[in-house]
């Protein structure tokens, strides 16, 4: 572990925003996580995984910590189930092909996503009909005042929609260390979300028939239809969350809009954000360096040369323009630094 200075962050976040970090440590253990936080202890830090939910809007004025741990074991294992361990730094879709190949269930659904290990469990990564909260069984994560290892159960993660206490009342506290996975040896395959269907249709698998390889499979063909590469577009995933709102504001909008779109949850009526910024006129809208994508239009992208100002400024007008015309507020879903 070796504390750089003045470090790009460029191919460090998958908006390819190009600002630069006053430290840097690329760290591989706990050991090295720990030492890189003691040598650099009166800086602000932050910790990278596979930055695909970052907006970088300045130089960063302190130490970022990129994360390296990897390592996947299993714990325990049962007629029905699997538990395995993935430490933080391992990429997410390379631990999802993994299970898939050794035939361990329930991350089929989430293949594909960018980030790593450490990003699931903090935002109770979804997609396609999962949450990751649906297979998780514990996590290990460190207490940065402390430096110790905490262990925290599903309920002590306080999971939500794209939600969690690290996000919310313990956030800044802890580094995700590894995270525990309850996965399934008969599976139980979930394909009513989407598309999903009508690709294995196309495909000739009949429905019941589908494999979790099937699943990932299919997974995988709509993600790279909608979803631009981060690797040729740089990009976030969805810029916003999907709000919710109350119902009587849903019934409201629906005599103005009679198109809108919702999914009743219990708080209200769940709002495809991609709806409403499409309807305001944003989709495949270029702005300078940026925009919003054309098949999506929740993803936010940068046509090369974007710095993370004109990325944030775009993001404002998008919530005004919505705000306006709908009266709902759009949240942002990436961490805006
Ligand atoms: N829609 C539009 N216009 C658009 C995009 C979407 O009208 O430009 C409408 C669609 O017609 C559809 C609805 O919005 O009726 C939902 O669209 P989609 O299935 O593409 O999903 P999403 O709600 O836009 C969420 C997640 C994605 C995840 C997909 C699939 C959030 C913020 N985003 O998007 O997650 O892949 O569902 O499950 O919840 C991410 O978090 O980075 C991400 C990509």
């Amino acid at each position: 572990m070796v504390l750089q200075n003045n470090i790009s962050l460029k191919p460090y976040n998958t908006f390819g925003l190009a600002v630069k970090a006053k430290q840097f440590a690329e760290v591989h253990s706990f050991a090295e996580f720990k030492q890189a936080l003691i040598e650099s202890e009166n800086e602000p830090h932050l910790f990278i995984g596979g930055g695909s939910n970052l907006l970088l809007t300045k130089d960063y004025d302190g130490t970022v910590i990129l994360n390296k741990i990897t390592g996947i074991q299993i714990e325990k294992e049962t007629d029905e189930h699997v538990y395995i361990k993935a430490y933080s730094g391992e990429n997410w879709h390379e631990f999802v092909m993994h299970c898939v190949d050794h035939h361990w269930g329930g991350i089929e659904n989430l293949s594909l996503i960018p980030g790593t290990i450490g990003a699931a469990p903090m935002q109770n990564i979804g997609a396609y009909g999962m949450e990751i909260e649906q297979v998780f069984e514990t996590l290990e994560a460190i207490n940065l005042e402390t430096l110790a290892i905490e262990n925290f159960s599903k309920a002590d993660c306080e999971f939500g929609y794209r939600e969690s206490v690290f996000k919310r009342k313990k956030k800044g506290q802890y580094f995700i260390y590894s995270v525990t996975f309850r996965l399934t040896k008969k599976h139980k395959i979930n394909i009513d979300y989407g598309d999903i269907k009508a690709i294995l249709e196309q495909q000739n698998i009949a429905p019941e028939l589908a494999s979790i390889k099937d699943v990932s499979n299919a997974v995988i063909a709509i993600r790279q239809s909608k979803l631009p590469d981060p690797k040729v577009l740089g990009n976030s995933g969805s810029f916003f969350k999907n709000p919710t709102i109350s119902i009587e504001q849903f019934e409201a909008l629906k005599i103005k809009f009679p198109s809108i779109k919702g999914y009743p949850n219990s708080e209200g009526v769940k709002v495809p954000a991609g709806w409403l910024i499409e309807q305001c006129g944003w989709k495949g809208k270029r702005v300078g360096n940026t925009g919003s994508h054309a098949q999506q239009a929740l993803v936010l992208v940068n046509y090369g040369e974007a710095n993370g100002n004109e990325v944030y400024q775009l993001a404002m007008d998008i919530i005004e323009s919505v705000q306006q015309t709908y009266g709902i507020n759009l949240e942002p879903e990436v961490n805006i630094i």
